[in-house]
């Protein structure tokens, strides 16, 4: 593997009312006419659903907006001039690819080991079905909220990745559908994170503070309760 390296590029004609990722575009397109490589990026939605951007500005995964994805910060947020340092994702178990991209596979590994139900939902009119109250309900689409970015990977000093595992065991383990793996889910998915390279969790806050749906370090809590039943219970 090569080394990384920070390269200077000066982005001109950028509208305040320009997203970051489109600044980028102005960059790439620029390098371009020049016949230079472009900068690698991840991007999709942009529109704050997917999950896909994933850079860290000015040393904070996503940027400066509370509550936001990069995809949806806007270049009003900085001064004309100024100097600005982009950097991908940094985390053992995020191997960068190239430039800005990491391989966020691991993830998609941690929940094929656990992050499912696999009771038969029916089709969309069986989802009034099952009676489940509004508190329940709410709660479980607070969790469901995550949209997967692994902001919160890159954001903390152990690089864990206990709240996107965190929102993903409460969102199943409020909701009856979830119930037949409740146990095996949480203990398969810590193992798993914990092959993958992921840290533990030391309480620093720091994912919470960077995630951009906001979700909140309770979810770890309910993820080390539903780890400890499990644990007792002689899940394995
Ligand atoms: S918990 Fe937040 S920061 Fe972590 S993957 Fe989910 S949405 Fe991204
Ligand atoms: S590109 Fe989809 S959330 Fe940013």
């Amino acid at each position: 593997m090569t080394p990384g390296r920070l390269v200077d590029y000066t982005a001109d004609h950028v509208s305040p009312d320009m997203s970051f990722l489109e600044m980028l575009d102005v960059v790439n397109e620029g390098l371009v006419k020049k016949g230079e490589d472009t900068i690698a990026f991840d991007s999709d939605c942009r529109e704050g659903i997917c999950g896909m951007c994933s850079l860290v500005v000015d040393g904070v995964p996503h940027g400066p907006d509370r509550g936001t994805t990069v995809c949806q910060l806007h270049m009003r947020r900085f001064r004309d001039g100024q100097t600005v340092t982009i950097e991908p994702w940094r985390a053992k178990a995020f191997p960068v690819i190239k430039d800005l991209v990491v391989d966020r596979s691991a993830f998609d590994r941690v929940i094929a080991a656990g992050g499912y139900v696999s009771v038969n939902c029916g089709g969309a009119p069986d989802g009034n079905a099952i009676p489940i109250s509004r508190d329940i309900a709410e709660a479980a689409m607070d969790s469901a909220a995550c949209i997967g970015c692994g902001a919160c990977v890159a954001a903390c000093k152990n690089a864990s990745a206990h709240l996107f595992m965190g929102a993903k065991v409460s969102q199943l383990a409020v909701l009856p559908q979830g119930q037949i793996e409740r146990a095996r889910r949480v203990v398969h998915m810590i193992r798993q994170a914990d092959a993958e390279g992921f840290g533990s969790c030391s309480n620093e806050g720091e994912c919470e503070a960077v995630c951009p749906k906001e979700i909140p370090i309770s979810n770890i809590a309910r993820m080390t309760r539903e780890h400890v039943r499990a644990v007792l219970r002689g899940t394995l």
